[in-house]
């Protein structure tokens, strides 16, 4: 992989004016113009200030967007900086690290990543950002700037969940604090860091905010303590933080969705392999996200319930199938439904919906590289059914998205994304139809149950990546 990314900024330079360019490499432009190179070549007065910067998707579009900054004002300059600059950046203008991770959709393979199963998820175009600098002293601290809340942590109170003052810590603050345990658990040198973070994801509706954060803490602690640890690695540590730590038995999904997105793919992951593919979202598809407004707690919802319940199934099912499965993922529909009736009935509903969803999703992928999205589509609403009647983790108001979506014009498949029980659908839209699409949801919604539905069109995003400012 390992592929270039091209990206458009604006330093500040010592004597307040802006200096606008593009590069592959921000960190190395940086300690260029402040050593002098680029200041020699650009007159400009060093040191400089890395205050803004994009993504940009290749270099003809870098050369594009860089001439256009520099035909800006400096006052429009200054406005694009003052909106654009991250809040955690601005929170912490010392920093030495920004990191930005993202959140993720999946479009097929739900509940199945604990279960050995592939997944189809794509990183979006939403995030946490975090900038961090090391501390002063030995103490972490970590302030939530959507919350308006800072904590306080040093190694020693971690392992029994407290803050620097003995105080337990609140539930936001276990994700961070869950990277720093886990990393010790790994002997990795955990560097006190001073960090402020913010997040675009919205929390609890199954787009991954809490592994966005992980992921972010992640990197910082890597970049501070200078880890040798491969994205895989940091993805299954971060994995460690929430099963271990926070206390959601989660699988390896969102945290790897996170690291390894791709723009403009899906990323078909194998989790029992570990093996991955981008697979490019066909041209003149929208990824269009319905936030029903309730929120889950998944830590404290049938989510492990229902994680026990595959693991008892998958027991009951090594008894009788020869050679026996390692996972459910391991077993055929076909196979399943010879010997489905050794199972209690709860048991075979959960089991049918791995297997069989485990089953769509490598048609799914057959379908996706034929371009056949009309039957990509059919499986995303197949998925919904099975989420709803056999794994049982949807609602009513779930449910009522993915009817209303079938019947509006351009949209091709619909079903709830992550783990349930509230949050979001993910629904597959043709681009020329978004607007309309999203202004009929919305009415439909409303007329139903009096509520407003929340809908963000999302970019396939690139995953998390830091950026080094010292
Ligand atoms: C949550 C978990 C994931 C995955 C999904 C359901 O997002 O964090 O590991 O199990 O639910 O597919």
């Amino acid at each position: 992989m390992g592929s270039l990314r091209y990206y458009c900024y604006i330093l500040e330079c010592a004597d307040g004016t802006y200096y606008t360019g593009w590069t592959t490499d921000p960190s190395r432009r940086i300690r260029q113009h402040n050593q002098g190179w680029g200041a020699r070549y650009t007159r400009m007065h060093t040191p400089v200030r890395l205050v803004y910067w994009e993504e940009v998707a290749d270099r003809s579009a870098a050369l594009k967007r860089e001439f256009q900054l520099k035909t800006y004002s400096h006052q429009r300059k200054a406005k694009i900086v003052e909106l654009g600059t991250p809040r955690a950046l601005a929170a912490v203008p010392q920093a030495s690290w920004l990191v930005t991770a993202p959140g993720r959709v999946n479009l097929l393979g739900e509940h199945v990543d604990y279960n050995g199963g592939a997944v189809l998820p794509a990183a979006i175009d939403r995030f946490v950002q975090a900038a961090a600098v090391p501390a002063a002293d030995s103490v972490h601290e970590i302030q939530a700037l959507d919350l308006g809340e800072t904590v306080r942590f040093s190694d020693a109170s971690l392992e029994e969940k407290k803050d620097a003052q003995g105080n337990p810590l609140p539930a936001w603050a276990r994700y961070p604090a869950g990277v720093a345990w886990a990393a010790l658990q790994r002997s990795l040198p955990v560097v006190p860091l001073k960090v402020a973070f913010s997040s675009t994801i919205p929390a609890g509706a199954g787009l991954s905010s809490s592994a966005a954060i992980v992921v972010a803490f992640g990197l910082a602690w890597k970049a501070a303590g200078r880890w040798k640890l491969d994205d895989m690695s940091l993805a299954q540590l971060c994995l460690r933080a929430e099963r271990e730590y926070v206390g959601l038995n989660c699988g390896l999904m969102d945290q790897f969705a996170c690291l390894f997105g791709r723009e403009g793919h899906a990323l078909f992951f194998d989790t029992a392999a570990l093996s991955w593919e981008a697979l490019p979202i066909p041209d003149g598809l929208s990824l269009v996200v319905a936030d029903s407004g309730i929120r889950h707690s998944l830590t404290h919802s049938g989510y492990n319930e229902r994680r026990s319940e595959c693991e008892e199934a998958l027991v009951l099912l090594q008894r009788v199938i020869d050679p026996a499965p390692t996972s459910l993922a391991d077993i055929t529909p076909e196979k399943l439904y010879r010997v489905l009736s050794v199972l209690p009935e709860i048991l075979q509903k959960r089991a049918r919906h791995v297997v069989e969803e485990c089953a769509r999703v490598k048609l799914g992928v057959e379908l996706l590289r034929k371009g056949n999205v009309k039957g990509f589509g059919n499986l995303m609403e197949a998925g919904h059914a099975s989420l709803r009647d056999l794994y049982e983790v949807s609602l009513p108001q779930l449910d009522y998205l993915v009817e209303a979506a079938a019947q509006v014009s351009g949209c091709l498949g619909a079903r709830l994304t992550g783990g349930g029980f509230g949050g979001c659908t993910i629904n597959l839209v043709e681009s020329s139809r978004v607007e309309a699409f999203a202004s009929q949801l919305i009415e439909k919604y409303r007329q139903q149950f009096g509520l407003n539905v929340e809908v963000l069109t999302c970019k396939p995003a690139g995953g998390a990546q830091v950026v080094n400012l010292s």
